[in-house]
């Protein structure tokens, strides 16, 4: 029997549209242009091995990282994607320093972009699943064109979040506040069809996800709650791509967590496009994401490319990690 019941990300986003009816539209065709750029990096990464695009471009970013190649592609790709036509007034990405103002030769539109373009560059060469994380704003800065300010707004703000994971499928996971929607890459017709309506992320985690090797460098009272986590009954899975971790957490119930330590005090994933739009999505699906000590969604922004401690994922685990390292209190021994 063949399935006509297909909701490809097209319908979707119309059907979701209708649902406000001050809707402009504008904010869908961000959601189409962000979805065409994600089928042509989706292309280059299952060509990598043999397109050259392995490997380094032999240049730092901002953050002093190593610039792959794909990076490079992946953000041009975004960008490229979204620029011209005018549902934006300026974007911000982990490989430029700056905001990225739209060039004059194009309109400008209500809503800012911000975006790791690709997600687990180090795990690029190993054929190991990689991804992009975006968040949408809307504009708030008096001027015609975009301004920083539209960029640096707290994650509670976000009218848009979510992320692509290049994995064994492909898949664009997102939420516009009214839950968090999963579809999948028909290669075959070049399609997003949904396959994960309503995301919940189970209220207990199964997994764990932590940089052990990190263990020494982190402060005392993160290290006595990984020891209080290692006394119960979880598994270990650590990928090294921020979004695949995140991806299997939401699914299966995990706690993510890259805390801060002796050589990254602030931690060292990014708050703008790492960690406030994964935040969104995983509190849609009944989740909690904290720097510790309050919810990362309230955090006020300060600069672009600001750094986080990050515990992320289900709801049990990330408030007892926030109440315990915040000093509030032990966790429960109800949970052993
Ligand atoms: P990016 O490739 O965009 O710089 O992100 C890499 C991040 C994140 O994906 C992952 O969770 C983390 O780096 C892994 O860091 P460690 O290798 O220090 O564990
Ligand atoms: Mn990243
Ligand atoms: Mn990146």
């Amino acid at each position: 029997m063949v399935d006509t019941q297909i909701v490809s990300l097209d319908r979707f986003i119309i059907e979701q549209e209708r649902l406000y009816p001050e809707a402009t539209g504008r904010f869908s065709n961000i959601m189409y242009d962000i979805a065409l750029a994600a089928k042509i990096v989706q292309r280059e990464v299952g060509r990598a091995g043999i397109a050259e695009i392995l490997g380094r471009a032999g240049r730092t970013n901002i953050q002093g990282e190593d610039v792959t190649k794909l990076d490079v592609f992946a953000n041009n790709a975004f960008i490229h994607a979204i620029e011209h036509a005018g549902n934006i007034c300026i974007m911000a990405s982990e490989e430029n320093e700056d905001c990225i103002e739209i060039p004059e030769e194009y309109p400008v539109g209500n809503y800012a972009l911000l975006m790791d373009p690709l997600d687990g560059s180090s795990n690029i060469d190993a054929n190991v699943s990689i991804g992009t994380i975006f968040s949408i704003h809307k504009k708030i800065s008096a001027g015609e064109r975009g301004a920083i300010e539209d960029c640096l707004q707290p994650g509670n703000r976000q009218v848009a979040a979510g992320y692509i994971i290049y994995g064994s499928s492909t898949m664009l996971v997102y939420t516009t506040g009214s839950g968090v929607h999963g579809f999948t890459l028909d290669p075959s017709i070049g399609e997003f069809i949904l396959s994960h309506a309503n995301i919940r992320i189970p209220e207990r985690a199964k997994v764990l996800s932590m940089n052990e090797s990190n263990y020494p460098k982190w402060p005392k009272d993160v290290r006595s709650y990984a020891d209080s986590l290692r006394k119960r009954s979880y598994t270990s899975r650590y990928i090294g791509s921020l979004v695949a971790d995140f991806h299997r957490n939401l699914l299966y119930g995990g706690l993510f967590m890259y805390p801060p330590d002796s050589r990254k005090p602030e931690g060292k994933l990014r708050l703008l496009y790492e960690a406030a739009p994964l935040a969104f999505v995983v509190e849609q699906a009944g989740g909690y994401a904290t720097n510790g000590h309050i919810s990362i969604l309230d955090i006020e922004p300060t600069e672009l490319h600001q750094r986080v401690p990050l515990y992320i994922g289900s709801p049990f685990e990330t408030r007892e990690a926030e109440a315990w390292i915040s000093g509030r209190k032990q966790p429960s021994t109800s949970a052993e």
